[in-house]
């Protein structure tokens, strides 16, 4: 299509067909994706940690990410642009989501938010929704609560668990979520409550029966130094290819075989 919508992710769905969703947060990495053929790009509130070194998501502003977001949608023309709500910028109530909410999509052109929580935020999901800003919701693991969830941790394990992740992601489908997207569940949890759904669910450590599959690029393409979580896989190694052709540079640099003639003007 022209540009993917939310009715499209629904489609896959109901036939039975899977999408790709990576973050992205600057202009031409946006660019790259969309032209590989990307269903959905996520300015994730994870530029906090991928590009501007915190160690949490949560000190992120509205205005931090919006630059982010409006960098990505000029760099693409066919994928669906979605924009994390910040910490402290919707949880208050829903007029204060759906208002920020607008703030993003008149600023900076994404056709849709997503919020971290469950049921507790269903009011925030239907304002929303009827202000029309689309909202996938995020269950499971959720970055911006850590500190009350005891740390990095699957989740989903505890007695009912099943059912309460069913409740939730049902509420919020209910609540007028036009996705939802589930971190660090166990995989048989996530097929139960992708089941359950009527529309398209996303995982991220969530197993391979969500409809949609995302994870953060730098993961995926081998930027990142250290561990990496079981859940990603490396696509690329672009720390040894950029670390190696810096080094290059450097060496012609220092050398004097770069510049070469080819690089200069002639009077
Ligand atoms: O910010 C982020 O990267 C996310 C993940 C779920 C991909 O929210
Ligand atoms: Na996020």
């Amino acid at each position: 299509p022209a540009r993917y919508r939310t009715v499209h992710l629904q489609r896959a769905k109901d036939e039975g067909r899977r999408f790709a969703m990576l973050t992205a947060y600057d202009f031409q990495m946006a660019q790259v994706f969309d032209e590989a053929g990307l269903e959905v790009v996520l300015v994730g509130d994870s530029a906090a940690n991928t590009m501007m070194g915190l160690s949490t998501t949560l000190p992120m502003t509205l205005e931090q990410i919006a630059v982010y977001a409006a960098s990505v949608v000029r760099g693409t023309r066919h994928a669906l642009v979605l924009s994390d709500m910040p910490f402290g910028t919707y949880e208050v109530s829903p007029q204060q989501a759906t208002e920020n909410a607008i703030r993003l999509v008149k600023e900076t052109g994404v056709a849709g938010v997503k919020i971290e929580g469950g049921e507790r935020f269903a009011e925030h999901v239907r304002m929303l929704t009827d202000a029309g800003v689309p909202v996938m919701g995020h269950i499971g693991f959720t970055p911006q609560s850590e500190n009350v969830l005891g740390g990095y941790r699957i989740q989903g394990r505890e007695e009912g668990a099943a059912e309460r992740m069913i409740r939730e992601a049902t509420v919020l489908q209910e609540a007028g979520a036009f996705a939802v997207l589930m971190e660090m569940v166990p995989s048989d949890i996530a097929r139960q409550v992708d089941e359950a759904l009527r529309v398209p669910t996303v995982g991220i450590g969530a197993g391979p029966h969500t409809t949609g599959q995302v994870l953060v690029w730098q993961d995926m393409l081998g930027l990142r130094a250290g561990k990496m979580p079981r859940f990603v896989k490396r696509y690329a190694d672009l720390r040894t290819v950029v670390s190696d052709a810096v080094t290059e540079y450097r060496r012609d640099v220092l050398e004097g075989t770069f510049p070469a003639a080819e690089h200069g003007f002639d009077s």
